[in-house]
């Protein structure tokens, strides 16, 4: 059992070398371009996207069009990156921040490899649920015991989730984890939104 540290001490180190790491053959970083390609194949072209555990922001290179978008994140490091892109951010922990948005306040909603930290999945799958006027994508990974023993931050498996009424539930290879060298499955949801 490797010692474990917080997301924020975490994801402030890593920071720098975020976008490296998603770049890197090595690390195979599927699951935000899967996201883009999901989204691009409904033809949004225009609106308001909340990006819950941006990180840097690094979707808004992928997805074509005009978008203005907000991103919840527990790293600053990773926000300054996220800012850089043209995010307005909010700095909260997501079990904080989500409660605090308003009903229908954003068209897109993407929530993508950051479920596994949070301590109760459900309540923040039903704010995104609250949250989305148009449609929602969430990635959620596939979190091994060999993968929650050796990865420095606490995490937990929730990709068997039960998720209602998603039009796109699928697994890929997500990623291949660049601490622990574990490649990881991840579960693609898309879910429309019928106001
Ligand atoms: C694996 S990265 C994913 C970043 C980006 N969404 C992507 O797919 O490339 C997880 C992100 O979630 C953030 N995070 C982890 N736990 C969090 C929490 N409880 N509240 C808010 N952000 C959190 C981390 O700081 C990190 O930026």
């Amino acid at each position: 059992m490797v010692n474990k540290i917080s997301a924020e001490e975490f994801y402030d180190n890593l920071a720098a070398k975020y976008d490296d790491v998603l770049k890197d053959p090595k690390c195979n970083a599927q699951h935000v371009h899967e996201a883009a390609k999901i989204f691009h194949k409904y033809n949004y072209h225009q609106g308001s996207v909340l990006d819950i555990g941006c990180g840097t922001g690094f979707l808004s290179e992928l997805l074509q069009g005009n978008f203005e978008y907000t991103g919840i994140d527990i790293s600053s490091k990773m926000l300054a990156y996220a800012t850089k892109r043209g995010y307005k951010t909010i700095h909260k922990s997501i079990e904080i921040a989500l409660p605090e948005i308003d009903t229908q306040s954003y068209d897109f909603v993407f929530c993508l490899g950051s479920l596994l930290f949070v301590e109760d999945p459900q309540i923040a799958i039903d704010h995104v649920y609250r949250i989305a006027r148009q449609a929602i994508l969430i990635s959620i990974d596939e979190a091994t015991e060999e993968y929650i023993k050796n990865f420095a931050v606490p995490v937990d498996d929730y990709s068997k989730i039960t998720i209602k009424n998603a039009i796109e539930d699928y697994w890929i290879t997500g990623w291949t984890s660049p601490t622990t060298g574990i490649p990881i499955q991840t579960r693609m949801i898309y879910i429309e939104q019928n106001n």
